[in-house]
């Protein structure tokens, strides 16, 4: 069906020139984009030799979704990457989306001279008669180039995507988590060798499947911070079509147990969605394996997929996240996840504006700051109704981001922003911090034309894109029905 979707949006007229200059919405800074062309899912996320590995879902042909292959891009700090050559391309099949693995012990028997092959675990996309199978293709060469060793995966399904493969120390065996996208179920495979394939568990859950589909699911242990020593729990994480925090896509986590076969949730788990991103645009994330340091690190496409197809920059169509680095911990009764930027964009932070209490009324407050920068701000909002910082463009476009004590909501507010390229757009996105008064801190990552807002310890995150007509991009500030402080602002332009 989503596929279906995206054929149909592929057809759809590209925009109007004007929308397209390159000028009104310059590259981002410090997030990853292709050169140019159409970008959905990160895929194939693997960590080899000093190289971190990106694959994504690219369209070589165009800035529409289509002639789906693994683009590729290679960082050896999660910050700065270089662009590769096309990975894995279209064939008679379409690479879509899946992970990559090193097999150490030579299980497939792809290794050469010693050294552990790349395997990439994929799904084919046969247009003619829909079907969705499993595909391997391997590398010797660290990435550069891979060959083609065909289907290992086919239960007759046109709904069947997304492999994620690690190893399980537990059982010795491979693990696949892959969804049945349209029951909305992670299915679970065990194999010995990543060729032959066992079915072990489906994992649903009724209330919180309320969406169109179940794509691009994720299953890894993480350490329970401030848990007994050595606690751990499994995270499932899935993405969703539609019906996501602001009615667009988005992705939900499940925390539980996971015995090489069979994901149990946590006992006395809460239905209600525990979602990965509040913004709008979090979709399809995907985490690093082979993690050199045992950090867990994902990366997500920055999107809803109700106007992906409509993002007005150009030449390139598609934004990551930056990575993040995850961790859980309990809140009450109930588990949350945290994420952070990943700590090497602090390398790249270079002189800061630092500002210190500066008093904001309801006229704005110039601030001069950049538009690609890593913020620590910490308001106290005193008997302020609400307090945020506006980035304007030269047409009057405003974005604002800001906070509402009464209600303990930190917020990104798009009602103002952007050029009108899409009626989902216009929005405000809201995270409701534990309780609590006095000032609040928050870290924002702004490039250009995306927001990460980190709050609460990274509990809470917030995501969105936005837009500009044209011209620089200005800060300010201000407060409403009261004054209110910035007590300090720290904004490192990233270098
Ligand atoms: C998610 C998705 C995946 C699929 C890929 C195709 O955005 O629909 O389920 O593998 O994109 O490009």
């Amino acid at each position: 069906m989503r596929v279906l979707i995206l054929a149909l949006l592929a057809l759809l007229p590209a925009l109007p020139a004007a929308a397209q200059s390159p000028a009104a919405d310059p590259r981002p800074g410090f997030h990853f984009a292709p050169a140019r062309n159409w970008m959905n899912d990160p895929n194939g996320l693997v960590y080899y030799d000093g190289e971190y590995h990106l694959f994504y879902q690219y369209n070589p042909h165009g800035d529409r979704w289509g002639h789906m292959s693994w683009g590729h891009a290679v960082s050896r700090d999660l910050v700065t990457w270089q662009h590769l050559p096309i990975a894995i391309p279209e064939t008679e099949v379409m690479a879509f989306s899946g992970s990559a693995v090193i097999d150490w012990k030579n299980t497939a028997g792809f290794n050469r001279d010693g050294k552990p092959a790349m395997v990439a675990v994929y799904t084919g996309f046969d247009p003619k008669t829909k079907n969705q199978s499993q595909y391997l293709a391997y590398s010797n060469d660290r990435g550069r180039s891979f060959t083609r060793f065909g289907k290992v995966l086919d239960i007759g399904s046109t709904e069947f995507r997304d492999p994620k493969v690690f190893w399980h120390a537990g059982t010795r065996r491979w693990v696949m988590v892959a969804v049945k996208a349209a029951e909305k179920k992670a299915a679970i495979y065990s194999s010995p060798d990543l060729k032959h394939w066992t079915h072990e568990s489906d994992f649903g859950r009724t209330p919180s499947a309320q969406s169109i589909n179940w794509e691009c699911p994720d299953l890894f242990e993480l350490p329970v911070q401030g848990g007994k020593p050595g606690e751990t729990r499994w995270v499932l994480m899935v993405s969703q079509g539609d019906k996501g925090p602001d009615g667009g896509s988005g992705g939900q986590y499940f925390v539980g147990a996971f015995d090489g076969k069979t994901f149990t949730l946590e006992p006395g788990w809460d239905d209600a969605p525990h979602w990965q991103d509040l913004g709008a645009d979090f979709y399809a994330a995907q985490s690093w394996s082979e993690m050199p340091d045992g950090r867990r690190i994902w990366i997500g496409w920055a999107t809803d997929l109700r106007y992906a197809h409509a993002i007005p920059t150009y030449p390139a169509r598609g934004l990551m996240t930056v990575p993040r680095t995850l961790a859980l911990r309990r809140e009450g009764s109930d588990w949350r996840l945290a994420q952070a930027p990943v700590r090497e964009l602090e390398a790249h932070r270079g002189t800061p504006t630092q500002l210190r209490d500066v008093r904001l009324s309801e006229t704005p407050t110039p601030l001069k700051l950049g538009d690609s920068l890593d913020m620590l701000v910490t308001f106290d909002p005193l008997k302020a109704s609400q307090v945020a910082l506006t980035l304007t463009d030269a047409q009057g476009y405003a974005l604002l981001i800001g906070y509402t004590p009464a209600t303990r909501e930190v917020f990104i507010d798009r009602t103002r922003a952007g050029p009108h390229f899409h009626d989902a757009f216009p929005d405000r996105n809201i995270a409701t911090l534990p309780p609590g008064d006095g000032p609040i801190t928050l870290r924002l990552l702004v490039d250009r034309s995306i927001v990460e807002l980190y709050a609460a310890d990274g509990t809470r995150v917030i995501t969105d894109r936005f837009f500009r007509g044209g011209g620089a991009l200005t800060w300010s500030a201000n407060a409403m029905d009261g004054e209110a402080v910035i007590r300090t602002l720290e904004a490192w332009p990233i270098e």
